[in-house]
């Protein structure tokens, strides 16, 4: 018996995301987004995004499988976010996950979704080494991890953020310059026209004193903020903020991480997560990585952002290192961090269930 076609199923934030992967392979997989139904809040609004999963969650389902050209009953295995994100809007993944699962009789996987980020990449590049450096970035998450076999090792944290994550910095100062959400693409765009040498902005947490692995954004954030302050709106050089911004944030990252890769004597470095979207984080880890003699690998931009793929992945590594699927109270964990690749919160009994015991 080979191993089972897996339905992965993402709903952290907003995007609601469908994949469907076999034995490593993706053969499918499908994403809707709430981003526009936000975009004028400035910000994810959780109420917004757990609606817009519900309405889009089937559909989404639907479209993975006929790009895979598939129907529901060749699903083998079930894979859902189970956390970290937005509690209302994992919810509904786990919701709709569980009633696949029980409905198909298939086991049920729940999935750290940081885990998800790090397994994007084999769907691309096949196995991951083991061991390699992961460098996440995202929204809500700068890490730098030490990564062994995914699916049955722990995962080793060499450094994370302190503060906020490097996604969370581009989507605020965004927000200062100017421009729309999400801020991450826009500060992207603007950065091409300016000069990331016109603005001196710190590198945090680089001092020769300093923890080489962890991570600080929130300076960084108010160093920007700062600069656009003393600039008249209307006159308020965007694009070299936003270039000089960018620089600040590659440099301190891909530096960090070619250290950790070289420290450790680790030959692969994997920049994952949807800041590994961003064209001079990957341009300045492609350069540093080949002037130290690592290999780099970056997943495809659409396989960085938030997609069902990723969780697909790892439900199928899990399957076929044969993890005991997750019990029927699988719950939601809206702040897990990231230990193991599965992630199997027990939803706690309830008053009535625990005053009936
Ligand atoms: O991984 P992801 O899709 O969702 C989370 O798990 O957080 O990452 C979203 C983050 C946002 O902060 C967004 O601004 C950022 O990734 N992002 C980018 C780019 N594309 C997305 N940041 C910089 N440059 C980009 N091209
Ligand atoms: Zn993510």
């Amino acid at each position: 018996m080979g191993s089972p076609v897996v339905l992965g199923i993402e709903s952290s934030c907003d995007e609601t995301g469908a994949g469907l992967v076999r034995n490593g392979r993706l053969l499918g997989h499908a994403v809707a987004s709430s981003m526009d139904e936000h975009a004028r809040f400035g910000g994810v609004v959780p109420e917004i995004a757990a609606r817009a999963h519900v309405h889009t969650l089937q559909p989404v389902v639907r479209r993975a499988l006929d790009t895979a050209g598939m129907r529901l009953s060749d699903v083998g295995a079930v894979a859902v976010t189970t956390g970290p994100g937005l509690s209302g809007a994992l919810q509904v993944g786990v919701a709709g996950a569980k009633s696949l699962a029980y409905a198909l009789g298939v086991p049920l996987y729940g999935v750290h979704h940081l885990a998800g980020h790090v397994a994007a990449d084999t769907l691309e590049h096949g196995p991951l080494p083991d061991p390699c450096v992961v460098l996440v970035v995202s929204g809500g998450h700068t890490s730098l991890l030490l990564v062994r076999d995914l699916a049955r090792d722990p995962v080793v944290h060499l450094g994370d953020t302190r503060d906020d994550a490097a996604g969370e910095c581009f989507d605020k100062v965004a927000r200062v310059f100017g421009l729309p959400y999400p801020g991450g693409p826009a500060i992207d765009r603007a950065a091409r026209e300016g000069d990331p040498e016109a603005v001196a902005f710190p590198r945090p947490l680089t001092g020769p004193g300093d923890d080489p692995y962890a991570f600080s954004f929130s300076g960084l954030k108010t160093a920007a903020a700062r600069w656009a302050e003393r600039h008249a709106p209307e006159r308020l050089p965007v694009a070299d903020g936003a270039a000089a911004l960018q620089e600040a944030v590659a440099d301190v990252l891909t530096r960090k991480a070619v250290a950790a890769c070289t420290a450790h004597g680790v030959g692969t470095l994997v920049v994952v997560g949807g800041v590994a979207a961003n064209s001079r984080v990957r341009a300045l880890a492609e350069q540093r990585c080949r002037e130290a003699g690592i290999e780099l690998r970056v997943p495809p931009l659409r396989l960085c952002t938030d997609n069902g793929a990723m969780i697909a992945a790892v439900g199928d590594l899990l399957a076929r290192a044969g993890a005991p699927p997750a019990p029927p109270q699988l719950s939601v964990d809206p702040s897990a961090p990231l230990e193991r690749a599965a992630l199997t919160p027990v939803a706690p009994a309830t008053a009535s269930a625990a005053g009936a015991a």
